[in-house]
């Protein structure tokens, strides 16, 4: 009897055990799982974002483990918002877990949000913000950015202070600074914005400016180089002052007038926003006389947290998101003095 009831006790004991390391194994199959993040950009061709998709690369490949793959799809929308429609119907199609989205137009996310929650996969807007109220129509729609108008406040700054260092940028002596605008595509944010507080900034300062012209160079160096050259053609060296929405821009800027005649000494100073690796690079030898860093490693720290947390269903209180909805991140200036710190980040 006794010997029966050991073996009884024995036999439930293995029962259990069994059981127990069966279900340890689903756990671990469970946990040993893909998490799959699908990403769109409006153009993979855009150096801000091509710089940033490096980061986000690193920082989700620190999620994975040997419980945990994850896998990462980044698609370009070549521009065209109906593409990119399709692409983030077939990336939810496909099960991705969280959709990362830099829509191309900004004001059109309507037909991503509606299959979003026709399907409940979250959505991670970036770098291209939505109104309010589009982000608004959803519990699980986030957007992750930076404050434009701090980045148009610092441009402004620095192209003051620039200018009351060096009395020779008023090179005709009339008082006024001669200038021009490369803006970034039409609509963008930071397009407007940056332009509008770039200009103020500079006029609060006590500064009188005197506007050359406008031009629309959408962010990009080869588009903002034939402008720029239309102004030179026009104008000569009468330019004193060049602000431009992003780096890629003012680089074009700079190209024209290396292509042009007018010598090192009768230049504008030109001005950008993000500190691309090139960028860096200008202002090191003077070509760039300033930029504003656009913090791709904290937004792409941001989104992928995030990310993260929304594909594993985890409590999202400390992220401590603007609104429940929003990361938003600063931007920093750089000249020749601190550009270096830049270069090792
Ligand atoms: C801006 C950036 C630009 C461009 C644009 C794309 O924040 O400064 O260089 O990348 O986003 O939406
Ligand atoms: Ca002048």
């Amino acid at each position: 009897m006794k010997k029966k009831g050991k073996t009884l006790v024995a036999l439930i004991l293995i029962f259990f055990i069994s059981l127990s390391t069966v279900s340890c194994k689903n756990g671990d199959y469970k946990d040993k799982k893909t998490i799959k993040i699908g990403v769109l950009c409006y153009d993979e061709r855009d150096t801000f974002l091509r710089e940033l998709f490096s980061c986000l690369k690193e920082d989700f490949s620190k999620y994975e483990s040997d419980d945990l793959k994850i896998s990462l799809n980044i698609l370009g929308s070549n521009n065209s918002q109906r593409l990119q429609n399709e692409q983030a119907e077939e990336m939810m199609d496909d099960g991705v877990d969280v959709l990362c989205v830099n829509l191309v137009d900004r004001t059109a996310p309507s037909k991503i949000i509606d299959k979003a929650r026709s399907k409940d996969i979250p959505i991670v807007f970036f770098n291209r913000e939505l109104v309010d109220e589009d982000l608004m129509q959803w519990s699980k729609l986030y957007y992750v950015g930076a404050n434009a108008k701090m980045s148009g406040n610092l441009q402004g700054k620095l192209a003051s202070d620039a200018i009351k260092n060096n009395p020779s940028i008023d090179k005709n002596l009339d008082g006024k600074i001669q200038y021009v605008v490369m803006q970034g595509q039409p609509g963008h944010q930071d397009s407007i914005i940056r332009t509008e507080n770039s200009v103020s900034k500079i006029l609060d300062s006590g500064i009188k400016l005197e506007k050359i012209g406008t031009s629309i160079a959408n962010w990009n160096r080869s588009s903002a180089e034939t402008k720029m050259k239309e102004y030179i053609d026009q104008y000569g060296s009468d330019i004193e002052l060049v602000l431009c929405n992003n780096d890629d821009m003012a680089l074009g800027v700079i190209d024209a007038y290396n292509r042009s005649d007018i010598t090192e000494s009768s230049r504008p100073l030109v001005f950008g926003v993000d500190g691309n690796e090139v960028a860096l690079s200008a202002v090191i030898n003077g070509d760039l006389s300033g930029t504003v860093y656009n913090d791709k490693e904290s937004q792409a720290e941001g989104i992928s947290k995030l990310a993260m947390k929304l594909a594993k269903n985890e409590n999202l209180t400390d992220l401590n998101l603007i609104k429940g909805k929003y990361l938003i991140y600063g931007y920093y200036p750089i000249t020749k003095d601190n550009v270096e710190k830049y270069l090792k980040r």
